[in-house]
């Protein structure tokens, strides 16, 4: 692809520093590219990647080779029935009720716990002091797990995403992944089983009891839904939260709207999935030869799914590489559903199982954010950058603000 000297590689460092001028290019001159690095089809436009998601033909077989060496076999890389019992047996579990009586006590507290450590000082790097420890913290709290193990955790969830991305197959992160897997079994088991014997109120405990048609889940299986829900659940709302905040920041009188009214910041969360969303690509693996509107993909090749680029699809989004929290058409009320006219959850039957606890965890994180920093704003001469390939956010967001004046003695 380098070689036509119009777009750069997708491994290289230009590339990382802004995929979207790259995006541009490809939507408009190469929409699909057979590139030989990750031996793989790029597609880059809203229609070719959303029919991706959601026709049952493109599979997710790649990921039995991009994420069950670390994993085991999870819900990612199953189908048709044996996929709709998987998921019906874990879903329950992060939408309606049970994430409001269950995970909103515990989303509440870890942010103001978080919050605590700084309110007082005026100062913070969101990304290191916020919102790399809120959704990981939620989510071993919520199963039960030790929470003074999150080094650990921190250090298995970012080998395991660093093994989903390694499309350069550097084999240390490779060989990094394969030893987490060990390690997280070797600490998982003995809870689940532990666990099994002494049922509570905990999701690990949930994981251990769901039974749907006659079908359990064993302790193999519910290690392999924690190793990836501590990937899924960690990095990904980890970076959308600072996310929502760097976008807020680079537009004042956004972030002033949604200071002053917010039932706006589910609006500033959708359009930030659209934008900037933490996961710019996913893979797909035809069943058999398909004709998307832009060329052939054969049967079993690997088709990476450009998310951030079908993002700001100007066939789909208008004015696509404006941030407009109040943009006409991305409709708030579905986009944390399988309806969704962004793509940062995918569609289908993969859709995000933790969309409504990722939107969850960025309206009380958000809104408590606001009110500890009633006027934050980025330190002078700060001008964050986003990193990452696979994933991607912001590597630091250094914000100031008046701090409470401390009640008299
Ligand atoms: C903003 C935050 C998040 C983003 C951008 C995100 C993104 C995604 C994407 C793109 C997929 C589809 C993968 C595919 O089709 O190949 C997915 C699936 C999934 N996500 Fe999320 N995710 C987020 C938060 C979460 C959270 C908080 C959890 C749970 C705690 C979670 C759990 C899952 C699970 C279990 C799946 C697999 C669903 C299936 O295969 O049926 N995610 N997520």
């Amino acid at each position: 692809m380098s070689a036509s000297g119009e777009v750069p590689d997708i491994l290289s460092p230009q590339f990382a520093e802004n995929p979207y001028a790259a995006y541009r290019t490809m939507l408009e001159t190469q929409p699909l590219t057979w590139h030989e690095p990750t031996r793989s089809y790029l597609v880059s436009r809203y229609e070719d990647v959303a029919r991706a998601f959601k026709e049952p033909a493109f599979t997710t077989d790649n990921y039995n080779w991009q994420l069950e060496p670390v994993h085991g076999r999870t819900i990612l890389q199953m189908s048709g029935r044996e996929h709709a019992v998987r998921r019906a047996l874990v879903a329950p579990a992060f939408r309606g009720s049970e994430l409001e009586r269950r995970f909103l006590p515990v989303i509440e507290r870890n942010a103001r716990e978080l919050i605590d450590e700084f309110r007082g000082r005026g100062s913070v790097d969101l990304v290191s002091e916020f919102a790399r420890h809120f959704p990981i913290n939620v989510i071993v709290d919520r199963l039960g797990l030790d929470r003074g193990e999150h080094a650990r955790f921190q250090k298995w969830y970012t080998s395991v995403i660093a093994f989903l991305a390694n499309l350069g197959q550097d084999s240390e992160i490779a060989a990094a992944g394969l030893r987490t897997r060990r390690e997280l079994a070797e600490y998982l088991i003995p809870v689940i089983q532990e666990r099994r014997r002494n049922l509570g109120d905990d999701l690990l405990s949930t994981l251990c009891e769901a039974e749907v048609d006659g079908m359990t889940m064993s302790d193999e299986d519910i290690k392999a839904f924690v190793s990836l829900l501590l990937a899924a659940g960690g990095e990904t709302t980890d970076k959308a939260i600072a996310s929502v905040f760097k976008n807020l920041l680079e537009h004042p009188d956004q972030l002033e709207a949604v200071r002053a009214n917010r039932e706006l910041i589910p609006r500033a969360f959708a359009e930030t999935l659209r934008y900037t969303p933490p996961v710019h690509m996913i893979m797909r693996q035809p069943a058999h030869d398909i004709e998307l509107s832009t060329g052939t993909v054969p049967g079993g090749a690997t088709v990476t799914c450009l998310i951030g680029a079908a993002n700001r699809d100007p066939r789909r989004f208008a004015d696509p590489d404006r941030f407009d929290i109040f943009r006409t058409d991305l409709p708030t009320e579905t986009a944390f559903s399988a309806a969704a006219s962004h793509l940062a959850f995918a569609l289908g039957r993969h859709f995000c199982v933790g969309a409504l606890l990722a939107k969850a965890e960025v309206e009380v994180g958000m809104s408590q954010l606001l009110d500890a920093m009633p006027d934050a704003r980025l330190v002078d001469g700060a001008s964050p950058v986003e990193q990452g390939l696979f994933t991607r956010g912001p590597a630091t967001l250094p914000i100031t603000f008046t701090p409470p004046i401390p009640a008299p003695a």
